[in-house]
């Protein structure tokens, strides 16, 4: 595992950004999975700005969503694609980009398949939850399953619906699983925000807990890990 530290948000959304452009330069037609969240915020603004000076794109690359939400009374509104959309539409919703999104009312498998048409991921691309989870795969999870659909934890749901009333929230989610990730040829996790010490610390360790399943990618052979410095500070 190789672990880089950054301090400040710009440093952050910089080595991300970095790291991932090298890796469409090794290989444009890379298929690649891309996270939600405030995580990756920065890094989809250095994509795009990056792509509109002519110096990266995905034309040749096919993305996969990690996850979706699958009850959400206003879907759209407020989903992932949603949110892709919103961050990412010039650089993976055109005419060159394969997008597979997922389907949140098709059954997990034909996610599976495409992702086996697609010889699996050459790179996963992955934000951590404040308790731990990638993709939506929770703690306590069967680590064990492909695609699949999860019952979100209420800690997910106060982290990612912290304002809405919660007759508006989902409860179940689809994800992409933990063996993908791990079979993907290359893991590039990303790790900031606050409320995520817990993790971070095991991370940093590199000590793999059932708790947090983000730490189960510990043992990947190319896991890359970009961390904002200050959830390693001790306060
Ligand atoms: C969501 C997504 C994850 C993401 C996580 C972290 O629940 N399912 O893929 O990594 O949130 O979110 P944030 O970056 O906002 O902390």
């Amino acid at each position: 595992m190789k672990l880089i530290t950054t301090d400040g948000p710009e440093e952050f959304a910089a080595v991300a950004a970095h790291y991932l452009m090298r890796k469409v330069d090794e290989k444009p037609d890379l298929t690649l999975t891309l996270p939600t969240g405030s995580t990756p915020v920065g890094l989809y603004r250095d994509l795009r700005d990056a792509r509109r000076m002519g110096d990266f794109s995905l034309d040749h690359a096919t993305v996969f969503m990690l996850d979706e939400y699958r009850d959400l009374p206003s879907y759209p509104e407020g989903s992932f694609i949603e949110f892709l959309q919103n961050n990412l539409a010039e650089v993976i919703f055109n005419d060159s980009t394969t997008v597979v999104t997922i389907d949140p009312e098709a059954p997990p498998h034909a996610y599976d398949r495409a992702l086996d048409e697609a010889h699996g991921l050459d790179l996963a691309v992955i934000g951590v939850g404040r308790n731990g989870h990638v993709g939506f795969n929770e703690p306590g999870d069967d680590f064990s399953a492909r695609t699949h659909v999860v019952t979100l934890h209420q800690d997910t749901l106060d982290a990612n619906f912290a304002v809405v009333s919660r007759s508006d929230r989902p409860t179940q989610a689809i994800t992409i699983g933990m063996p993908d990730l791990r079979h993907a040829r290359s893991v590039l996790m990303l790790v900031s925000g606050s409320e995520k010490r817990a993790v971070a610390d095991l991370l940093a360790a590199g000590i793999i807990d059932d708790r947090f399943p983000a730490t189960h990618l510990l043992d990947h052979d190319d896991l890359t890990i970009v961390m904002a410095s200050e959830l390693l500070r001790k306060s």
